[in-house]
């Protein structure tokens, strides 16, 4: 019997860490998880629920009382809060801009990564779980721990053909810089904590990426 593989891969907006972990899982046959996007879910409780994203004491109560559910299945991808499905949602513009105000509370972070670890321990054959604090605080003892790097022109660039290619450069600052500065007020995603991969993927493209980290695995 093989053993069960858990995977950390942190990095800033716009990394490629998705698109590089969805396709180390389909490789690998492992399962996945975005831990953006329950953040991102989270966010939608809170704008369904009419809470101001300044009013802390309730973005932790949406948070800690939204009924969560997310696929695992990097080739299905899905997230369901309070039984309405968000999958496109998460990806709009009003989420992206408030995902903040749930990530930058202590309080929010605490019960999603309780979630997390759960959803981890649960896949049978093993995990890749990418986010922020995947190496650091969510899953510290993985089998390997990779940050997930590239230049912020290389990030706006491919966040910019994320979005349909045509995104106001105001839209894309705002997205990629302004949130990583905000989000990293608690976590440090900029540099490898010890033991962590540093991997800098400005001048790789996607299967280059993938296979850089799938190396590392058989290389260990
Ligand atoms: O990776 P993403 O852009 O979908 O993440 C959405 C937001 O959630 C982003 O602002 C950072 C935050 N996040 C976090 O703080 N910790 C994680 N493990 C994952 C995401």
């Amino acid at each position: 019997m093989t053993r069960r593989l858990v995977i950390a891969i942190d990095g800033p907006s716009g990394s490629g860490k998705s698109s590089t972990s969805k396709g180390v899982a389909q490789r690998l046959g492992l399962a996945y998880l975005d831990t953006g996007a329950m953040y991102r879910a989270v966010t939608c409780a809170f704008l369904d629920a009419g809470v101001d994203p300044s009013d802390a004491d309730k973005v932790v109560a949406a948070t800690v009382g939204a009924d969560l559910e997310i696929s695992t299945d990097p080739a299905d991808q899905w997230v369901r809060v309070n039984g309405e499905d968000v999958t496109q949602r998460i990806r709009e513009q009003e989420v992206s801009a408030k995902v903040s105000a749930v990530s930058t509370l202590p309080a929010c972070r605490a019960n999603l990564v309780e979630r997390q670890r759960a959803i981890i321990d649960a896949a049978p054959d093993g995990i890749v779980a990418e986010g922020r604090d995947i190496t650091t605080v969510v899953a510290p003892d993985a089998d390997l721990r990779v940050l997930l790097t590239a230049d912020p022109e290389v990030r706006m660039a491919r966040r910019n053909l994320d979005l349909g290619g045509d995104v106001d450069k105001a839209i894309l600052t705002d997205q990629v810089l302004r949130r990583d500065r905000d989000d990293s007020t608690l976590v440090n995603f900029t540099t490898a904590a010890d033991g962590v991969v540093h991997l800098d993927g400005t001048y790789l493209t996607l299967p280059e990426t993938i296979d850089a980290i799938v190396e590392l695995v058989q290389g260990r």
